[in-house]
């Protein structure tokens, strides 16, 4: 299943309620939140009173991407303030299969990422216990960077492992996605894409949706 996940991190933070509505209503059923500390990236964000804050003003499916260190001491936190699936690094987890255990038992679909460095193998002994797996098509911290189009290839290598394990894992893509790069990402076995720059700067962000879900759906699996 394709899904479009808009990321508030380029959006306009003084109205953040309102962009969350709008998102919902231009038809991304995932609202894409990044969570960073300053220590994990060089970037600070928001965490939990501010997501707890935009809950009311949506219903979508609240997809939280923790970029912080040690994650597991906050992942209740995150639930409790209205993730619906949150995301981890490997590289900021000492034991990356107690959070996804923790993450699940608080009700959240778990998904751990990997930063570009990292290759897929080292997800590979945790596939059974993620719903999703997030590939960072740029180094985390900041929006607005250009596709790494050489992930495409551990994009490919994630798929074909899910596959043979008779795994429906998401894979989900974050940096740079637009209406070219969404092709390529999903051509490799991307289904789930986090658009934050191409979707917030669109003049018309329920077309801009429509078009990444239309591309990413006729691209599917085609590199496969
Ligand atoms: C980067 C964040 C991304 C970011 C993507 O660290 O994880 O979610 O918002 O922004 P764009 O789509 O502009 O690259
Ligand atoms: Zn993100």
């Amino acid at each position: 299943m394709i899904r479009i996940s808009p990321s508030v991190l380029a959006s306009d933070f003084s109205r953040l309620g309102d962009e969350a509505a709008r998102m919902a209503a231009s038809g991304a059923e995932y609202l894409h939140l990044d969570v960073m500390d300053g220590v994990f990236v060089p970037n600070i964000s928001f965490g939990a009173p501010v997501i707890r804050a935009i809950r009311k003003c949506s219903d979508a499916f609240f997809d939280v991407h923790l970029m912080i260190t040690d994650p597991i001491r906050y992942v209740e936190d995150f639930r409790k303030a209205g993730a619906d699936g949150i995301t981890f690094h490997i590289e900021a987890a000492d034991d990356p299969a107690a959070v996804l255990d923790a993450i699940r038992a608080l009700g959240c679909r778990a998904a751990v990422s990997v930063k570009p460095a990292t290759p897929a193998e080292a997800v590979f002994p945790l596939l059974e216990k993620a719903d999703m797996v997030l590939v960072m098509t740029v180094e985390p911290g900041f929006g607005g960077q250009s596709f790494m189009g050489d992930m495409c290839e551990k994009i490919r290598a994630l798929r074909h492992e899910c596959t043979k394990r008779g795994l429906s894992t998401d894979i989900e893509v974050d940096g740079g996605i637009d209406e070219i790069t969404v092709a390529d990402a999903a051509a490799a076995g991307a289904n789930v894409f986090v658009a934050g720059s191409a979707v917030f700067r669109s003049a018309d962000a329920k077309a801009t949706i429509a078009s990444l879900r239309r591309i990413a759906e006729g691209a599917y699996g085609a590199a496969l």
